[in-house]
């Protein structure tokens, strides 16, 4: 098999997603390994999980910083440093500047628990029970400067139903992102998923099956 290719994760907090990173690297087919993982938070959950994982893990806190751009610098170093060819961005609570974004173009995703472009932003899970809508979901796809938008890799959608809290349709969400994160990742690498201008393009041999329809038709 090929070398792997290097991926570096940013966190802020739980980690979950960082952990299906993580796991799913782990497996001997899986085209990417982690080599390192960064939160901005020292408080991060996941930096325990990455630890006991043996992955190389920093802290790097905004607040040490006076200016964003010299906090992106010192991210930027470490990933550099480290010689990833792709970022992960996992519950990552910074905004990135457009400088960032355009240094890590093209290398850089995020996963978002909603179907973008609906629901960007912040308390995505109570505003679409507000808003009423019946299929909820999460994507992965390539940043752009603008919050929550750039070229979508991938989504999965799951059913909202009655009754559901923040909590529970975070959590249905949720083992769909642990899911779609690492397969995103993997057709990305693998070039089977590929930029084309403002969207992603997949090779004729992906295709979804079936529908998922709520209520069911
Ligand atoms: C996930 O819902 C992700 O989609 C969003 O932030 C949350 C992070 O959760 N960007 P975790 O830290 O990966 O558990």
């Amino acid at each position: 098999m090929a070398a792997k290719v290097k991926v570096g994760i940013l966190i802020s907090g739980r980690g979950s997603n960082m952990k299906a990173l993580i796991d799913a690297a782990a497996k001997k087919d899986y085209p990417a390994e982690i080599s390192l993982v960064i939160s901005n938070r020292p408080k991060a959950k996941g930096l325990a999980y990455a630890a006991k994982a043996a992955i190389p893990q920093y802290v790097i806190d905004h607040k040490d910083f006076e200016r964003r751009e010299d906090f992106e610098s010192a991210l930027s170093d470490a990933l550099k440093h480290a010689k990833v060819d792709f970022v992960c961005l996992a519950g990552f609570m910074r905004i990135l500047s457009p400088d960032f974004v355009r240094e890590w173009r093209g290398r850089l995703l995020n996963i978002h628990p909603s179907l973008l472009p609906a629901f960007k932003g912040l308390n995505v899970h109570e505003r679409m029970i507000d808003a009423g809508v019946k299929l909820a979901g999460c994507t992965v796809h390539f940043v752009s400067s603008e919050m929550d938008s750039g070229p979508i890799v991938g989504q999965a959608a799951v059913p909202v139903h009655p009754g559901d809290t923040p909590e529970i349709l975070a959590e249905r969400i949720l083992e769909q992102e642990h899911k779609l994160y690492p397969a995103s990742l993997k057709l990305i690498i693998e070039n089977k998923a590929r930029i084309s201008g403002a969207v992603v393009l997949f090779d004729d041999d992906i295709k979804a099956a079936g529908a998922l329809s709520n209520p069911p038709a």
